[in-house]
């Protein structure tokens, strides 16, 4: 399989006040998305537990993307800073067992659906750059 025939399968954990909001306001302006991403949406980014990113990782997802609110935004005040170093955390770890570069964490507000497009797209890229991930095969 070449690269350009690999369409990665990718969720996405979107924040219901944020990043949800911003992949709505895309959909709703006629935004060009990649059809790869699948949107779970989550009170807060900060609910997003490492044991649910790696459960979709082992479920056959090539890339997982956590998004949340801008920095000192969150509607529970810490929830994304806390996922933030989760995140930092889980990206090293992944590292160490042949899974780096397979999660990622964005922030941004309900406005931006731009945003939203470009990182989707950008981390779709990554991904299929990266390749099928192992655990899919
Ligand atoms: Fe959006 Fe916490 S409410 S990240």
């Amino acid at each position: 399989m070449t690269e350009s025939e690999f369409d990665p399968n990718i969720i996405a954990f979107c924040c219901n006040w944020c990043s949800y909001g911003a992949a709505d306001l895309a959909g709703v302006s006629r935004m060009q998305c990649p059809t790869n991403v699948r949107v779970i949406r989550v009170p807060c980014s900060g609910r997003v537990t490492i044991k649910q990113i790696l459960t979709a990782l082992e479920a056959g997802a090539d890339g997982v993307l956590v998004t949340g609110c801008l920095e000192e935004q969150c509607h529970y005040l810490v929830g994304n800073l806390y996922e933030r170093d989760r995140i930092a955390k889980l990206k090293k770890d992944l590292e160490a067992i042949g899974l780096g570069g397979r999660v990622e964490m964005y922030f941004m507000s309900a406005a931006m659906a731009n945003e939203y497009i470009r990182v989707v797209k950008e981390f779709t890229e990554h991904i299929r750059k990266l390749g099928p991930s192992p655990l899919s095969k």
